[in-house]
């Protein structure tokens, strides 16, 4: 039941606040502050982690990597698993690999769990759907508590998954004693702070639609980012190709002058993901570089980001001010609202486009 949304998609865009806090209460312990660690998972026995994933559950990996690395100072590989599973990986055997799944159903996402086990690699599954092939398979079934995702681009179901690599993050810290008991406390009040921070970020919907009002007509639309932007970027181009069949590209800023640049004319869209934070800086030089170009610059950032930028770009939205470990989400939750509002200005099947299925359970 769509309740009062046009669509599926804007629903469970709009559910965030709710879901995520269903992932919190699962992974946090409210009281204690502190990381309910899943049993069997037991981060101090392992030397690296292993993320294999497709799509959209392949960008929330990509976010998780930045995150382990740098609060747990663990190191991830991730993989598309239509790759991993062709590729004769070398696997230590110290290494836990994490599938990452909304349907828990991907035939390549569990081809590749199953080569893993075959290796007697340590297994877990973080999946939407806990009746799945992937859940049963894995040593560990990590849920996400989203609830059924009916729209064929996933939301909730993203925004979930980092939500619950992000506490695993912590707690993994935490249990190798990369950080102490109040660092990992300070981690999870900044993450139970993610619901309020998700609802002040619906309310720029309006702002977003204006934005994606301009688009239309764009025949190429570029997103880039720094450090955990780039997955945001990569998913924010996947979302927008995905239901307004808009072409568009995702690339990690700094990568720009090694070809992509070349693609910018006058009027090219490019859509810069920069919240304030370590890298803001070289990323506002590489949007000075394709405004020189010509490229009309649309900026998603948050309050300090959009201080700084003003006179460089005229078009600025300001979702909320996060912590490195919440921008993440706020950001991806923009991307959201923009593909939709452009998908939805455009006519297009917005909760079925073309070609597409929720769960592709053939290679
Ligand atoms: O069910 P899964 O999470 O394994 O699905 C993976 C991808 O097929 C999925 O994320 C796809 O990219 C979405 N349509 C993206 O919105």
């Amino acid at each position: 039941d769509k309740g009062q949304y046009p669509h599926y998609m804007l629903k469970e865009i709009h559910e965030q606040p709710e879901t995520l806090s269903r992932t919190l209460s699962h992974y946090l312990d409210p009281i204690e502050m502190r990381v309910d660690m899943p049993d069997g998972l037991d981060f101090a026995a392992i030397d690296r982690v292993i993320i294999v994933a497709c799509g959209t559950a392949y960008y929330a990996g990509m976010v998780a990597k930045y995150m382990f690395e740098q609060i747990a100072g663990l190191a991830v590989d991730i993989d598309i698993a239509s790759e991993f599973r062709y590729r004769d990986p070398v696997l230590s055997p110290k290494s836990l690999m994490i599938v990452v799944s909304q349907s828990g159903e991907t035939a390549d996402t569990l081809a590749a769990l199953r080569y893993a086990k075959s290796f007697n690699l340590k297994t877990a599954a973080l999946v939407n759907v806990m009746t799945s092939t992937m859940a049963r398979e894995a040593d560990i079934a990590l849920p996400i508590k989203a609830g059924p995702e009916i729209g064929v681009a996933s939301t909730k179901a993203f925004t979930s998954q980092t939500c619950a690599l992000a506490t695993l993050a912590v707690g993994a810290a935490f249990a190798r004693g990369h950080i102490d008991a109040d660092t990992a406390a300070a981690h999870c009040r900044d993450l139970a702070t993610l619901p309020q921070r998700v609802v002040e970020a619906l309310l720029c919907s309006d702002d977003i639609a204006q934005v994606a009002a301009t688009l239309i007509d764009a025949k190429s639309i570029f997103f880039l980012g720094r450090g955990p932007m780039v997955p945001i970027a990569l998913e924010g181009a996947l979302k927008l190709k995905e239901i307004s069949y808009i072409h568009a590209e995702g690339y990690a800023a700094g990568e720009l002058k090694h070809g992509p640049i070349a693609l910018i004319e006058t009027g090219t869209p490019v859509i810069i993901i920069a919240p304030d934070d370590a890298l803001f800086e070289k990323t506002v030089s590489n949007l000075q570089e394709v405004a020189a170009r010509g490229a009309r610059i649309i900026l998603l950032t948050d309050a300090k980001g959009a201080d700084a930028a003003k006179g460089l770009s005229k078009t600025i939205v300001t979702l909320p001010t996060a912590t490195p470990l919440c921008a993440p989400i706020i950001q991806a939750i923009g991307q959201q609202l923009l593909a939709y509002h452009t998908a939805v200005t455009l006519g297009t099947d917005v909760d079925q486009p073309r070609n597409l299925a929720k769960s592709v359970t053939v290679e």
